[in-house]
């Protein structure tokens, strides 16, 4: 059974080929600069497990005054499953139980979630915090063509905002529409969803608008959502191609006599198969049904670059422009970057 004890010098070349090994490296994690920290440090300590001479596990763990930390946990392929990854994060709890810490947390990297299920393991639950981070300073220049994270690119200069126009439009007349429908063959149905749930309904929200940045209801709260949807005034029609669902369109009628077309637009997999005047004509004849004396609309330069032509080509005409400025959703989490 590998045996537990302190990092020496002579391990080095063993924990980061382990790390290398197990998918632990990564671009801007300098193990050099981490092992150095730490070793200078005594609220820090690095636990190696060495079988047959050779590093097969590490721990790194250390306390800020506050809470415990676990990092780089490892156990080398050939020996995981047999319990030593258990018997590492007990010696780490025991080193930092002799200091006094109560709490342990760790950082999971989302690429690795299925690991989280070793943690659970061991007695580690999840818990519902957001994690901001700040670089200082870049350990390394970022390598070409990688996608940066948020906080990488802020650190490279980014400026965290976003800024954008919308254009507010309106018809105040029913136009007179040539007819739409979907191509032929296309099997479909076209639905009020009535009083949907807050979860179908931020499934319909994120699905159609990932890619243009809507964020300002996912940052509502459930309660404050679900208030809205239960509104009989506020009506989700939801466009099914093929069974499911392909978009959608929210008519928002708390202003009567003005209709609002709160929300318009297709999933990512139906944009570009002759659907969009469909579903745009199907909710202008939809308002119109009322009897409105205005049905207004409006759309932002974040939004796909056909919908404000689409919009003008449909009848709406547009009163007003504004100038807006939001931190980045992908950068604030609101959206997942
Ligand atoms: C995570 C890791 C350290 C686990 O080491 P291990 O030696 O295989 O784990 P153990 O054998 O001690 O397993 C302890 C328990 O966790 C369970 N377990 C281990 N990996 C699991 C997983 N991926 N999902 C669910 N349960 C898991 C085991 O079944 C065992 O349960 P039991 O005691 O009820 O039988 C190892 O898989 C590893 O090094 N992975 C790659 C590096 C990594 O992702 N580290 C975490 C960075 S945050």
């Amino acid at each position: 059974m590998p045996e537990i004890r302190s990092y020496g010098d002579e391990d080095f070349a063993g924990c980061t080929a382990l790390w290398e090994r197990c998918g632990l490296t990564c671009w801007y994690n300098d193990p050099d600069l981490d092992i150095a920290r730490w070793r200078s440090s005594s609220n820090a300590e690095i636990l190696v497990a060495e079988g047959e001479g050779q590093v097969v596990g590490t721990i790194c763990c250390g306390h800020d005054g506050h809470r415990g930390w676990l990092y780089y946990v490892a156990v080398d392929p050939a020996h995981q499953g047999a319990g030593l990854g258990r018997r590492l994060v007990r010696r780490a709890e025991d080193w930092l139980a002799e200091r006094g810490i109560l709490k342990i947390q760790l950082i999971v990297r989302d690429s690795n979630r299925p690991v989280i299920g070793f943690y659970s393991a061991v007695g580690y639950a999840y818990t519902p915090h957001a994690i901001l981070a700040r670089w200082l300073d870049l350990p390394k220049a970022p390598p070409e063509g990688v996608a940066l994270p948020p906080e990488v690119e802020l650190a490279a200069g980014r400026d965290p905002r976003v800024r954008f126009t919308i254009t507010y439009l309106e018809m105040t007349e029913r136009p007179s529409l040539a007819p739409a429908h979907p191509p032929i063959k296309t099997k479909y149905a076209l639905m009020l969803a009535e009083q949907p749930t807050v979860g179908f309904y931020r499934y319909l929200y994120n699905s159609v608008g990932g890619d243009w940045r809507w964020w300002y209801r996912r940052q509502m709260s459930d309660e404050d959502l679900g208030g809205i949807l239960a509104d009989d005034r506020v009506e989700v029609f939801v466009l099914y191609v093929d069974g499911a669902p392909a978009g959608y369109f929210e008519l928002d009628r708390r202003e009567e006599p003005t209709i609002d077309l709160a929300y318009f637009g297709l999933m990512p997999h139906c944009v570009g198969r002759g659907l969009g005047r469909y579903l745009l004509h199907s909710a202008i004849e939809q308002a119109w049904s009322y009897e409105p004396e205005r049905l207004t609309v409006n759309t932002n330069t974040m939004d796909h670059p056909r919908a404000l032509p689409l919009y003008q080509r449909m009848g709406f005409v547009p009163y007003r422009q504004e100038e807006q400025e939001i931190i980045d959703p992908q950068i604030s989490g609101i959206i997942p970057a």
